[in-house]
């Protein structure tokens, strides 16, 4: 018998302490002394105060010992959203960082993805990001594999096994390429893409899906652009690819298609903007641009660390959110060399301070904006924000529990500082020692318990 007013899901976890999370009207809200209950599906059954917990544990059933009562220095955040990560590129990260982007992805990229036919090199690399990534707090990424159809499926294959969301592409590129071994033909590419997709989704993996993922309107003929358009309309599927990176890529595309207004119209020719597209960069779109965007629905991610890295540009995100334009963070390895997502949020204040030296009247990033670009923003990019991206009741739980004061961590505290002070100092000088708990769907992830196969 259930008690008169006891919702059906059965409360698993219980935690009170200090919650931060963003909402859309506010970039940081503190929630103190809060109580937060997890169902058994994963899901966010109840937010709460103290003060109301005789009324909360008979609602829901808990009994008090059952809490968990986090540190005076702990918090829990949501999860980091990467909205675009090369998972296949992992291996050269923090590296190679000294050509432009056309002339890198020839010289280093492209040499590196052709060595993802080779299955147990694939489950090396893709291992290990998807355990870096994880420990560092991403409990989504939108990942970038290659074109080996069998390796892209083993990446997802992992993600899963680690408990992390995820979208995976396998990439496509039928043209313009300088490594011999590395491109696909169009009928290739099409019939590959669907395998992919099909298999993938046959797998009913919770957290994993498949992202249509042409590379770029560099590497894609006009025909296979369209043919993705279409497949993934036809299965309701994300879709993923670079834009208006830099200037020789913009200049590029002009020249390959001509009859098009602008880089973007490219994509929205060919079916490519949706409000499930999620395109990386946009560091010189115009603002009719943004507007296409905006108007398709379709998201930015931007990666500070990689248009800084191989000197590509600036992205003015406050210019882009004024547009009212969806944008997340992404990290973008390699071109980005750090994975973790903590190191997009100072890269993207520093961009951010950047424009503002060169033009007093900017309008700075506050760190509380760039927390929210960093969790909902991100969920918003990838229209995933149904289901993570903050604490709300009904969404999945998938939360970092953070101690800003670890032990032989990087952080030294010196006065009772509040949790906006807290959250500020973690996510400037914090990284993946602080992160002490990752939870995906309301099951812990981080610290590991997988066998140890994959434990190296
Ligand atoms: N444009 C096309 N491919 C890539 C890639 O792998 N990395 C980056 N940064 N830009 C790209
Ligand atoms: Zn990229």
């Amino acid at each position: 018998m259930t008690t008169p007013g006891r919702p059906d899901t059965h409360v698993s976890r219980v935690y009170r302490g200090t919650f931060v999370h963003s909402t859309p009207d506010k970039a940081l809200q503190v929630l103190e002394d809060a109580l937060l209950g997890v169902g058994s599906n994963g899901k966010i059954a109840f937010i709460g105060t103290g003060p109301e917990l005789n009324k909360l544990s008979q609602t829901f059933g808990f009994k008090q010992y059952e809490i968990t009562h986090l540190g005076p220095h702990e918090f829990f955040m949501p999860g980091l959203v990467d909205t675009h990560i090369h998972a296949s590129q992992y291996s050269f990260a923090g590296t190679a960082l000294d050509l432009p982007l056309l002339e890198w992805l020839n010289t280093y990229t492209f040499p590196v993805e052709s060595h993802f036919k080779d299955l147990e090199f694939a489950r090396r690399v893709y291992t290990r990001v998807v355990r870096r990534t994880l420990r560092n707090g991403t409990t989504t990424a939108c990942y970038f594999a290659t074109i080996h159809t069998d390796a892209s499926l083993l990446l997802g294959q992992i993600a899963n096994d680690f408990g992390q969301r995820a979208l995976v592409g396998k990439v496509c590129m039928d043209r313009n390429n300088a490594v011999k071994h590395y491109k696909e033909t169009y009928q290739e590419s099409k019939e590959e893409t669907s395998r992919f997709i099909g298999e993938l989704l046959q797998k009913k993996y919770p957290l994993v899906k498949p992202v249509v993922t042409p590379r770029f309107a560099l590497s894609c003929s006009g025909a296979l652009m369209g043919q993705l358009g279409e497949i993934a309309k036809n299965n309701n599927l994300h879709i993923q690819s670079h834009i208006s990176e830099t200037i020789e890529e913009v200049n590029c595309v002009k020249g390959l298609f001509p009859e098009s207004e602008s880089y973007t119209e490219v994509y929205h020719k060919h079916n490519l903007l949706t409000d499930k597209t999620v395109m990386a960069h946009g560091c010189h779109l115009s603002d009719e641009e943004l507007v296409l965007f905006r108007e398709t629905g379709a998201s930015l991610s931007h990666c500070p660390n990689s248009n800084i890295s191989i000197c590509s540009g600036i992205l003015d995100v406050r210019k882009v959110l004024n547009h009212k334009v969806k944008l997340g963070l992404g990290t973008d390895v390699a071109g980005g060399y750090s994975a973790s997502m903590l190191d997009a949020v100072r890269r993207t204040l520093d961009t951010s301070k950047v424009l503002s030296i060169q033009n007093p009247d900017y309008h700075t990033l506050t760190f509380e904006e760039v927390f929210r670009l960093a969790t909902l923003g991100g969920s918003q990019a990838l229209s995933m924000d149904d289901q993570t991206g903050n604490f709300e009741v009904g969404k999945d739980f998938d939360a970092l529990r953070v101690n800003v004061s670890v032990p032989g961590g990087p952080i030294d505290l010196f006065q009772t500082d509040g949790p906006k002070i807290l959250l500020e100092k973690f996510l400037n000088l914090g990284d993946d020692r602080n992160i002490v708990e990752v939870y995906v769907a309301g099951k812990k992830v981080v610290p590991f318990t997988e066998p140890t196969d994959l434990a190296e």
